[in-house]
């Protein structure tokens, strides 16, 4: 299938599943963002990839004036509800429409990854916000750091699973995943005086709880897991339990190590 419609249609079957699932996790983030972008009372601030809308839930607590967007119908219901009083609208990168310079700043949260074009992404962003405003992304950093994503491609690989017919072959951000080609992404697309820093944080779930996650709030990893046989996905279910394991806690939950690359680039207009 098509990149961008497997994303398209992906992340709408997940539009009612992710936001108590997933989009906790990846919440975990939201408030560092917003501090790069300089969220504060009465700033103009577009979020692109808003999902659920609890990132700009946060920013609308923080004072900012938010316009908030998301390449997919039923994501958008799904933060316009969340977001009484707040622009939401279906809008994808790239081909974001606004004019140039509307904004004060914009931010993406876990977006970058998914586009189909990201240099044109880049561009899109940098147009659209005003001269010195910033653009602020995030991707996640490798899964031998991002363990709470990289238990699962390990149990993959340790069940001997096929990768399933019908998936795109890769993602067309993957060259850009490491801190210096991030940085040279922001930069070809217009921006300048570009930061790049690795975070981390911890996400404390029960184990069965962050499976069910992980299979009803992503598409490309849930999809590797979704298309095997019942034999196959419980020798991958038994790899996964006997990874987390390693993070457990005495209450029964897992804190699992997250980890993502912040990316901050200035408009220039
Ligand atoms: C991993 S979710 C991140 C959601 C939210 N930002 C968060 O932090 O939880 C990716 C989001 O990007 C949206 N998306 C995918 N492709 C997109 C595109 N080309 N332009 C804008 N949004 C896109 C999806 O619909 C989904 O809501």
């Amino acid at each position: 299938m098509e990149f961008a419609e497997f994303e398209r249609s992906g992340w709408a079957r997940r539009s009612g599943t992710y936001d108590d699932g997933f989009g906790a996790m990846t919440a975990g983030l939201h408030d560092r963002l917003l501090a790069e972008a300089g969220a504060a009372p009465g700033l103009r601030l577009l979020e692109v990839g808003c999902g659920t809308g609890r990132l700009a839930a946060a920013a609308v607590r923080l004072g900012a004036e938010v316009v908030a967007t998301d390449a997919v119908g039923p994501m958008v219901l799904e933060a316009a509800r969340a977001l009484p009083g707040v622009r939401v609208l279906r809008a994808g990168l790239p081909g974001l429409p606004f004019g140039a310079g509307e904004f004060e700043g914009a931010v993406g949260a876990f977006v970058i990854n998914h586009v189909p074009d990201p240099v044109a992404a880049v561009q899109d962003l940098a147009r659209v916000v005003a001269p010195g405003g910033r653009v602020v992304l995030s991707c996640w950093d490798t899964l031998a750091a991002n363990r709470a994503q990289g238990v699962f491609f390990d149990a993959v690989t340790e069940a001997g699973a096929a990768r399933p017919a019908g998936l795109p072959s890769s993602s067309p951000f993957a060259p850009y995943a490491t801190p210096e080609r991030f940085a040279g992404l922001l930069e070809t697309g217009g921006l300048t005086g570009v930061e790049v820093h690795r975070v981390g944080w911890t996400h404390r779930v029960a184990p069965g709880d962050w499976w069910r996650a992980v299979l009803t709030g992503t598409v490309l990893t849930s999809s590797l897991i979704e298309g095997q046989d019942a034999a196959t996905t419980g020798r991958i279910r038994a790899g996964y339990d006997a990874l987390v394991a390693r993070w457990a806690e005495p209450d029964g939950t897992v804190a699992l190590p997250v980890a993502a690359l912040v990316a901050v680039g200035r408009a220039v207009g």
